[in-house]
């Protein structure tokens, strides 16, 4: 008999459909934490965003590829933050998020931002030599840096089946009107109306959270005709003088207050996981490329995850919950800065105390979707260990779902069996004889032992056993 308990039941309230607007919305805020940005960045620039749209008579297909394009826009966000990390010598997060408030649209601006942001904690040695290599890098590593990030944006807004307009929109939303933008340098109405919007939105949530309402009419009146459309700043402008406008944007918060802004969402069927799975799929790709060293974790741990519930015989229905669980649980690292990440030595108490943060910072993100309640429990439970040992909740045997613990074991087995920038990779026996040295002591034995039938069934074949 099993002593694993079962998995938690779906809740009783799950009885329509979720909607699509509401999933975007609450991992909206996974980008945000990439770039540096507070939880809420995304859904408050989306609501803002929308008002423009409003404004400006757009109707309701432009106001769909509008509102998407909104909360993605930062999709691509960890498509550079290992190159922004190494380049840069500085957290990625940090960097980033100065970077959407520097004016750096000319050369001496940028110049001046590459000096504030180089290795800002290294000896002044290190930072003159940083300076140097990037200087020699010149304005190509800018376009280059942010090609990758919108053109990765845009690819997958297109994977996620949303239109070729709201991918258009992500992928120049870096333009500036006067054509000092990147990464294709478009002017005025080149640059599609979409990601006009995009770019006003995200800068006045910036500035509206540095300095309220004055601070936006501010960098609004600065960039006018520059970053921004002027058209757009005047509308703005306009309704900016009503408290009420901004009194509502300060409320906006939770995903729940901008779902309903999408005009057609579409329902994702109770009874079906298949539509999540993709969306899970996207952006376990996202966290995925945040690091060279675990480019194929999320993807490789849900795989095996899913094939251990299939050996261990659980239905299609909760093998799926738990892949898509596996396919989310680090999404909390994209709060991790690079530097961290990457670093090939031992963590310092901080740096630790940041990365075993990532499991809180996965439940917060997937708790809002409250139908999923137990997929963002198995997520964010993958560091807890059976004696207590694990983080962050340092919950015990008893209190941890099949779910958890498969899910726990793919992803130590994942980690074993891939390089790290410290260690060389363990071949399937070696990794399988250390997880045994863990049965029932800080992980479960059943999913071992499940992993230990695969591999064993697979001896022999010519492709072995392979997680692809
Ligand atoms: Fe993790
Ligand atoms: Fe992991």
């Amino acid at each position: 008999m099993s002593t694993i308990p079962a998995s938690t039941p779906v809740r009783a309230d799950f009885q329509g459909a979720l909607p699509s607007s509401l999933v975007l919305a609450s991992l909206s805020r996974a980008l945000d934490l990439a770039e540096g940005e507070p939880m809420g960045h995304a859904i408050r620039a989306c609501w803002l965003g929308m008002k423009v749209g409003d404004w400006l008579g757009l109707g309701p297909e432009d106001r769909q590829d509008l509102f998407y394009a909104l909360l993605l826009k930062d999709a691509g966000c960890s498509a550079n933050a290992y190159s922004v990390t190494h380049w840069f010598g500085a957290d990625d997060r940090s960097t980033k998020a100065h970077l959407k408030v520097a004016d750096w649209g000319s050369q001496w601006r940028s110049v001046l931002f590459a000096m504030r942001q180089t290795a800002p904690s290294a000896p002044i040695t290190r930072r003159m030599a940083r300076l140097v290599s990037l200087g020699s890098k010149g304005p190509g590593l800018a376009n280059e840096l942010v090609q990758l990030r919108c053109t990765r944006g845009a690819e997958l807004v297109r994977e996620l089946g949303w239109s070729e307009a709201a991918a258009e929109a992500v992928l120049c939303l870096d333009e500036h009107w006067n054509g000092a933008g990147r990464p294709r340098g478009l002017k005025g109405e080149e640059i599609p109306l979409l990601s006009r919007i995009v770019l006003l939105s995200q800068t006045t949530e910036i500035f509206w959270r540095l300095g309220g309402r004055r601070s936006v009419e501010s960098v609004l009146r600065r960039r006018r005709g520059t970053w921004f459309d002027p058209q757009l700043v005047d509308a703005v402008l306009t309704h900016a003088r009503s408290d009420k406008l901004w009194d509502r944007f300060g409320s906006i918060t939770h995903p729940e207050q901008v779902a309903h802004l999408d005009p057609h969402p579409r329902k994702i069927p109770s009874a079906s996981l298949e539509a999540l799975l993709e969306i899970g799929q996207v952006f376990a790709g996202v966290v995925d490329a945040k690091s060279p060293w675990t480019s194929t974790h999320s993807t490789r741990t849900a795989l095996l995850s899913r094939r251990m519930a299939a050996v261990m015989g659980l239905d299609e229905e909760e093998a799926n919950r738990i892949g898509l669980a596996a396919l989310l649980h680090d999404l909390g690292k994209l709060a991790v800065s690079n530097a961290i990440l990457d670093k090939a030595g031992p963590l310092d108490p901080g740096e630790m105390m940041e990365m075993q943060n990532h499991t809180e910072i996965s439940y917060q993100l997937l708790a809002p979707l409250w139908p999923l309640g137990d997929v963002a429990e198995m997520a964010a439970s993958h560091h807890e260990r059976l004696d207590g040992s694990g983080y962050h909740r340092h919950l015990r045997g008893p209190d941890l779902t099949y779910g958890a613990q498969i899910v726990a074991v793919a992803d130590v087995f994942e980690a074993l069996t891939s390089d790290r920038p410290y260690r060389r990779g363990m071949d399937n026996d070696q990794a399988i004889a250390h997880l045994r040295k863990e049965a029932g002591r800080t992980l479960a034995a059943e999913p071992i032992s499940a992993i230990y039938e695969m591999v064993e069934s697979a001896r022999g074949r010519p492709e072995g056993f392979a997680l692809t």
